[in-house]
């Protein structure tokens, strides 16, 4: 599903590719060592900025060039391409209640097993992360008994070996890494790139593995994404989320160039929401070689994918965690209660991808 990392001429990179290179993060090479690395800038000027055209759209009527007022009743301006139908942009339409909540939630509820994450194949289950991290706690694999008795089926699955992890105390965490592997939680957390809700994706097969243990998507949830889902569907009829990927970001990180084509309905919308640091997504055709067309995803953001935008290659190359650009000071003081300290510290250099599919 995600496009392969592979370096090469540029010759000989598709459109989509080189657009990606050009966006992504890149440091300026630095002789010395004592001075922080610094980002190579990037001209962003030709960056769709949706909240700056609802801006000048609710002002005087005025769109750019290839970009369509969609009329549809809803209670905040939609806007759509000219050349991309079924793609839907629905700028700031999530309060800053909702962009809290839906951050807390795909930080602790929605990694915990039996949804699955990217760290299921290496450490089975983890339960409990955000807690373990906020902490101190760090990951201790156990020493293996090898009686073969003393066998907790549930502690082995996803890597189908009888390594167990467990979160332990700092301090005896030390102890016991003399002999044994450890990991902090904290780092985890760091390294956590996505989860599933509903029926799980299987990443390696690249299909949904419908035999999987799962949580139902949460009622409120389902019906957030009804209700965004609703301009991009026939009259008269609902979406009904039934999967979700949650995809976290950290600086640096990257969602390559893919398509979403393991829905068996296409003509249903992909609700796909922004949480945390802005971002530059990348929108291109039914084919790597069409140049794509990027824009602006803030925290509130929503985005439609329907109809004939469900075969366009799309993608994120690049996150924002500078205070200037990262655009999160109201999500910010949101979570300035000391007890949201851990919410805050990640939130900042963070973004989250919440992708409801039926
Ligand atoms: C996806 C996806 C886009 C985003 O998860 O399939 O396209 O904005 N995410 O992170
Ligand atoms: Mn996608």
């Amino acid at each position: 599903m995600y496009g392969s990392d592979r370096a090469g001429d540029d010759a000989e990179l598709t459109a989509f590719r080189k657009t990606e290179k050009k966006y992504k993060l890149y440091y300026e090479n630095s002789k010395s060592t004592k001075k922080k690395k610094q980002p190579k800038q990037v001209d962003l000027s030709e960056v769709l900025d949706f909240k700056s055209i609802s801006e000048s759209f609710n002002q005087n009527g005025e769109l750019p060039p290839g970009v369509v007022h969609v009329n549809c009743g809803f209670d905040r301006p939609i806007f759509g391409l000219e050349n991309r139908p079924g793609f839907y942009f629905i700028p700031g339409s999530l309060t800053l209640d909702e962009q809290c909540t839906w951050i807390r939630e795909s930080l602790t509820n929605f990694p915990q097993p039996p949804n699955r994450t990217n760290h299921n194949v290496i450490y089975g289950p983890i339960s409990n992360l955000f807690v373990a991290a906020k902490e101190g706690k760090v990951f201790v694999e156990e020493e293996r008994s090898d009686n073969g008795l003393d066998s907790e089926p549930s502690a082995s699955v996803g890597n189908g070996d009888s390594h167990r992890w467990k979160f332990y105390e700092e301090d005896i965490a030390r102890a016991r890494g003399k002999t044994c592997k450890t990991v902090p939680a904290s780092v985890l957390l760091r390294k956590l790139r996505w989860s599933t809700l509903g029926l799980q994706f299987d990443w390696s097969n690249r299909n949904y593995a419908v035999s999987l243990p799962h949580n139902k998507i949460p009622n409120a949830l389902c019906r957030l994404a009804k209700r965004m889902a609703e301009p991009a569907m026939p009259i008269g009829e609902e979406f009904r989320p039934e999967a979700a990927i949650v995809n976290y970001f950290g600086s640096g990180d990257t969602l390559g160039g893919h398509l979403d084509d393991m829905e068996a309905d296409w003509s249903k919308p992909i609700v796909s929401m922004s949480f945390g640091c802005k971002a530059i997504f990348l929108l291109g055709g039914k084919s790597r070689q069409d140049e794509p067309l990027a824009m602006f995803l803030r925290s509130g953001d929503v985005l439609l994918m329907a109809g004939e935008a469900r075969e366009c290659f799309h993608g994120v190359p690049r996150i924002f965690t500078d205070e200037e650009n990262a655009e999160i000071t109201p999500l910010e003081l949101r979570f300035s209660d000391e007890d949201d300290r851990c919410f805050l510290d990640y939130i900042r250099t963070s973004r989250i991808n919440i992708n409801i599919r039926q």
